[in-house]
């Protein structure tokens, strides 16, 4: 059966409304709460560009520390969603060859672009212990949560 994610939109909204809390707060905030509550989001994170260094940089998480603090454009999932622009939809990590990996318990992933004023600036990354566990309404709601969290960048 299809999740309803339209409960996550409207905590999602509220989180980011929250004006009396800094912005890492507020993403830290959001972190927690899909980590908490999408039961195959083992663990959610953002990265954003690391100035013109040509990486990202690892901001708010939630879920086991990781060694990947910084990745350079082009490696790993995440490095390659930093110059394609396009969601990244991954069903079995074990399947992908330019894959970093942060945990042996992973078996998905999902990353999705940050877009302000249509530049790439970012994105979300979620991994999950469940095999192939993401559809295409993780994406338009991962769509709407970078959305959101661009309006308070
Ligand atoms: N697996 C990612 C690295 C980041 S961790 O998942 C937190 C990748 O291949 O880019």
């Amino acid at each position: 059966m299809a999740k309803d994610f339209r409960p996550l939109q409207q905590k999602t909204q509220r989180i980011i409304d929250n004006q009396n809390v800094s912005t890492n707060t507020r993403l830290q905030t959001l972190c927690e709460l899909l980590r908490d509550e999408i039961p195959y989001y083992d663990w959610v994170g953002f990265y954003f560009k690391n100035g013109d260094k040509g990486e990202l940089k690892l901001g708010p998480y939630a879920g086991e520390p990781t060694d990947h603090t910084i990745i350079p454009f082009g490696k790993g999932i995440c490095g390659q969603v930093a110059v394609s622009n396009q969601n990244f939809v991954v069903p079995d990590v074990s399947a992908q060859d330019n894959y970093i990996a942060c945990s042996i318990t992973v078996k998905a992933e999902i990353v999705v672009p940050l877009f302000v004023n249509g530049e790439n600036i970012g994105q979300i990354d979620i991994d999950s212990n469940t095999p192939d566990p993401f559809s295409e309404e993780d994406e338009r709601f991962l769509e709407f949560v970078n959305e959101k969290v661009a309006q308070i960048l």
